[in-house]
């Protein structure tokens, strides 16, 4: 169940601090001044594969129509892979003791790798298997910004998929808790060359997307966080975490934006700003003294966030990723090749995409 109806008490005061509408569009960003990991290009797939982003975009044009929630599913996916031994896919592959099954994966959505697998399909049936499942996720999270309101940036391309995935400690270790405050934030963030404000920045994609209870349960029992609003703390407890035993509800979400729950905008900032930021990993962004002006200024300039988010997602996008005769190019994005029984299929598969051209 996910809701926000029962949030009125915040929306009264929502529209103090908003900047002028901004309409979803392409930044405007100066690509020759972004670095790029050697190996990777704007015009990887121009010619081995053409359609590459309109036949994903069209996909899940269709698929947010029915549920713009799964654009939510398929960002969060992103990071978690890029976080953890870099954007390789590695999330994706099943297996015992995979990254999928680790405590922090627990909530991505099933229904995320699903469409990266029918994207990798179709993609496959035009080009070949020319394409990896982890350039496929970086301009599925793209389009899942785009088609939420965000803005259009360009995706560096060529990354290649893992062989392997990371160990339940190597996962834990590498990927936030929500329960983490700016200041270890800070430092999980600067071993990946990311600076504050690509943490403020990159937090800033809790503007769409559900949460459970458990993300946030310890700032409402046995203590009540001071730093949450006290109408926004009732809200919660009322409707989805009615008691302490509420972590262990799996199914109960709440949105995490409670302003614009399905919109990709700027109204995170502007939640924070009423300490009404859901984890304390984003509340706490507007209490240290390093992040909370870059906060103030994305709660009222949305245009200022979209484009420093496009920077961010540039660069988290290329952490350590494998390239040139690095790694593979999955058959099936969550096996390795070795692995797929169907393989010989895709490879014929191929045979007749290569006759179609
Ligand atoms: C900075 C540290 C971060 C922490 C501690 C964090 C933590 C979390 C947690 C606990 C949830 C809720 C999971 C659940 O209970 O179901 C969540 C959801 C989400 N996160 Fe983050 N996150 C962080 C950064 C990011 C970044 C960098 C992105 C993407 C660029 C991101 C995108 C999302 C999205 C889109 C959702 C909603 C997922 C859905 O609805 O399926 N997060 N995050
Ligand atoms: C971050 O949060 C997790 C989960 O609550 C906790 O185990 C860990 O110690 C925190 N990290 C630091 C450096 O405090
Ligand atoms: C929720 O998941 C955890 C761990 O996967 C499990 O221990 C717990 O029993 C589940 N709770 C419910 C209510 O399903
Ligand atoms: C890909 O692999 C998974 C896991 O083995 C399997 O369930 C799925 O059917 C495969 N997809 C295709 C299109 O072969």
């Amino acid at each position: 169940m996910a809701g926000f109806a029962s949030f009125s008490c915040v929306l009264l005061i929502s529209s103090v601090l908003l900047a002028s509408y901004a309409c979803a569009s392409e930044v405007e960003l100066d690509y020759s001044s972004i670095p790029i990991e050697a190996g990777l290009s704007w015009d990887f797939h121009d010619s081995s594969c053409p359609k590459l982003e309109s036949i994903i975009r069209k996909e899940l044009k269709k698929i947010f129509k029915k549920d713009i929630g799964q654009a939510a599913g398929l960002l969060r996916v992103h990071f978690h892979d890029c976080f953890v031994q870099g954007c390789d896919s590695s999330v994706l592959l099943v297996g015992s003791a995979s990254e999928r099954e680790a405590p922090p994966n627990k909530f991505l959505r099933a229904t995320a790798y699903e469409i990266i697998d029918d994207l990798r399909e179709l993609v496959h049936k035009k080009c070949g298997r020319v394409v990896s499942c982890s350039d496929i996720t970086a301009l599925a999270a793209r389009d899942s910004v785009f088609l939420s309101g965000g803005p259009d940036y360009n995706v560096p391309l060529g990354r290649r998929d893992g062989l392997s995935f990371a160990t339940t400690d190597e996962t834990v270790k590498n990927l936030p808790s929500p329960n983490n405050n700016t200041a270890v934030l800070i430092d999980a963030l600067a071993l990946k060359n990311l600076d504050a404000t690509d943490l403020v920045a990159l937090s800033g994609a809790h503007t769409i997307g559900l949460a459970h209870c458990s993300a946030f349960i310890d700032r409402l029992y046995p203590t009540q966080d001071p730093t949450m609003d006290e109408c926004f703390a009732a809200d919660l407890k009322k409707d989805f975490c009615p008691s302490e035993d509420s972590k262990n509800d799996n199914t109960t979400t709440t949105v995490e934006d409670i302003r614009t729950p399905d919109k990709f905008d700027n109204k995170y900032y502007v939640n924070l700003v009423h300490r009404q930021g859901l984890f304390t990993s984003d509340q706490d962004l507007y209490t240290d003294s390093r992040t909370k002006d870059i906060v103030a200024r994305f709660a009222v300039n949305q245009e200022l966030f979209f484009e420093q988010f496009a920077k961010s997602m540039i660069k988290m996008g290329q952490l350590t990723v494998l390239t040139g005769n690095d790694g593979e190019i999955r058959a099936n994005c969550s096996v390795k090749n070795s692995d797929n029984i169907k393989l010989k299929t895709v490879l014929e598969e191929e045979e007749a995409a290569a006759e179609l051209k």
